[in-house]
């Protein structure tokens, strides 16, 4: 065999500027975006340091020279779960001057929400109050951020490019993931629903379902934690009256994207446009094409608009503000894309190598004179079958990562829908025939109607895969009892499995339960360590940062 002899050239190397990445993410898209930048980058030959902002010794900035934040923002404008302390130590009286720093913020976040990309809008704005130069503005994306991400990056690499050695600086690498998924977020899986049955009893005020969905030949992968995301379509009834009330003709056809693709107005209205939320975005969009001059006027009046939006939708907004000529091809200005619905998955795939299961709680209310449904959530509970399809992938979530041995003694705390990861990871442990310490505190309403998955957990119990469980209903007795009453009851063993080095995982309602049960968390070891408030606080962060309590709340 011939060898080749040529000898490789060394591009002289020209010292450049480090590129900090640090990221916020909460479900993964900005850690994803993040590592997508970082290989881009090294690609062209940067140096480049990456991680989670929590990771981020904070004292380093001083010395960071080309400064990257990609971000999420969680719940009411808070800064995700591993960008916390970042966050906090930036805005303290500890962050240092950073005028030999250059940066620039790409935030993630949902149009829907009234704290829009707050966290990317605050480090923005206090990296220029310490001196940092912004080298490209902030991009701000909707939940469908590829394009306006790509449109960063592109941004900031044009920047970067100029300021590195001649030699390394002509092309800008295009996305090139090796071994990107087939089916992905842009290109879903059309999967076949085997089953969909309603977990919650006689009795029950909810109406929870357990959904099993075929990933037969999709080649999807995923672990306990993860979630799979659903493209629900809208309801075909509410489509109906938009159509009739704008007098349009459902078999014309639209252009749905700048790339020209067209669909009929029927089907773009019932599964690529989103028509059951209003957003301040687009009010604003819409005031450009109504010809209303009311709107125009609630336009100017924040509170009024902000009370407006509230629980209503398209319809509503077509009714009390009647466009004049509204022309069907400006839908597409006007109207966001239906965003995919996540899901926690509640099944383990070693145990069901071609399925994954769900566990959804039927969304209704009745509001604003209708009654009214989750988009996705509805969609399955009213019109999907066994052998229907629905276009879903899954989503990888690094922050929710359970530990596979028998030393790890491992804390569950998910009342309601929120039992569902728990169930995919004690599942996944059965099939790996894992014993060790697992416990179990899950809460619902009523015992009888209400205990999801009531005979698998007893099953598990018998096989040692799930070692102890406590439950708490909430409405059988007259006073309320919570997952974290049980916690509190149980403080002294509680506080010895985490000394013994347990991992804490909290899945479910933020707002309420997540909180409630974070303050216990602190309760319990303040109490049981015999520690101060702010040796408690060190004592949750240090848990944190060891990955040792991950919550998947929403
Ligand atoms: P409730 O509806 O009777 O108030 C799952 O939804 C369970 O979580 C229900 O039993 C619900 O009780 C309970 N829940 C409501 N608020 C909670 C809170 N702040 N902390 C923990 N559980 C809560």
């Amino acid at each position: 065999e011939k060898q080749d002899t040529t000898p490789v050239k060394h591009p002289e190397k020209v010292k450049t500027r480090t590129v900090t990445i640090l990221y916020g993410s909460e479900t993964g898209n900005s850690q994803s975006l993040a590592e997508n930048v970082s290989q881009r980058l090294k690609a062209i030959d940067r140096t480049v340091t990456i991680s989670s902002m929590d990771d981020y010794k904070p004292k380093k900035l001083k010395e960071a020279e080309d400064l990257l934040i990609i971000t999420a923002t969680h719940g009411e404008g808070d800064p995700p779960d591993n960008a916390i302390l970042f966050h906090e130590f930036l805005h303290s009286r500890k962050a240092p001057k950073l005028d030999k720093v250059q940066y620039s913020v790409l935030s993630l976040g949902d149009e829907s929400y009234e704290h829009f990309c707050q966290t990317g809008k605050d480090f923005d704005k206090r990296l220029e109050e310490l001196g940092a130069n912004r080298i490209h503005h902030r991009i701000d994306c909707d939940v469908d951020y590829e394009e306006l991400a790509e449109e960063w990056i592109n941004g900031v690499f044009e920047f970067l490019k100029n300021e590195s050695s001649p030699d390394t600086s002509q092309e800008l690498v295009k996305t090139s993931p090796a071994e990107q998924p087939i089916y992905s977020k842009s290109n879903p899986f059309s999967a076949e629903v085997l089953d969909n049955i309603k977990l919650s009893g006689k009795g029950s005020n909810k109406e929870t379902r357990h959904i099993e969905i075929s990933l037969d030949n999709s080649n999807l992968q995923y672990e306990p934690g993860d979630c799979l995301a659903i493209y629900p379509k809208n309801d075909p009834v509410l489509v109906q009256q938009i159509i009739e009330t704008l007098g349009w003709n459902s078999e014309q056809t639209i252009p749905i994207n700048k790339q020209g693709e067209i669909r009929s107005i029927q089907e773009a209205l019932t599964s690529i446009f989103e028509i059951t939320r209003l957003t301040k975005g687009l009010i604003e969009k819409a005031a450009i094409h109504f010809n209303n001059e009311k709107l125009s006027q609630l336009l100017k009046n924040t509170s009024e608009l902000k009370t407006y939006i509230e629980g209503r939708d398209w319809l509503d907004l077509l009714t009390d503000y009647p466009p004049k000529n509204l022309e069907p091809t400006s839908i597409m200005q006007i109207l966001r894309k239906i965003p995919a619905r996540q899901y926690s998955i509640s099944s383990s795939h070693q145990a069901n190598p071609d399925e994954v299961h769900l566990t959804l709680a039927t969304v209704r209310y009745h509001t604003h004179g209708r009654d009214r449904c989750g988009v996705c959530t509805g969609e399955i509970a009213d019109r999907i079958k066994p052998g229907d399809m629905l276009n879903v992938y899954v989503h990888k979530n690094p922050n929710f990562k359970f530990p596979f041995d028998e030393e790890t003694p491992v804390v569950m705390i998910g009342p309601g829908t929120g039992v569902a990861p728990f169930r995919g990871y004690i599942e996944e442990r059965e099939e790996l025939e894992l014993k060790g310490k697992t416990w179990l505190f899950f809460g619902d309403q009523h015992f009888r109607s209400d205990f999801l998955y009531q005979v698998d957990w007893q099953n598990w119990l018998k096989k040692g895969c799930l070692s102890k469980m406590d439950v708490a209903f909430s409405r059988d007795s007259k006073e309320k009892v919570y997952v974290q009453h049980r916690m509190l009851e149980k403080a002294k063993e509680l506080y010895e499995w985490i000394e013994a080095g347990a991992h804490i995982y909290v899945c479910g309602d933020e707002k309420k339960m997540a909180k409630d049960v974070h303050e216990t968390l602190h309760m319990i070891i303040s109490q049981e360590g015999r520690l101060d408030e702010q040796a408690t606080k060190d004592y949750v962060n240090k848990l944190k940062a060891e990955k040792r309590y991950q919550r998947d709340v929403y």
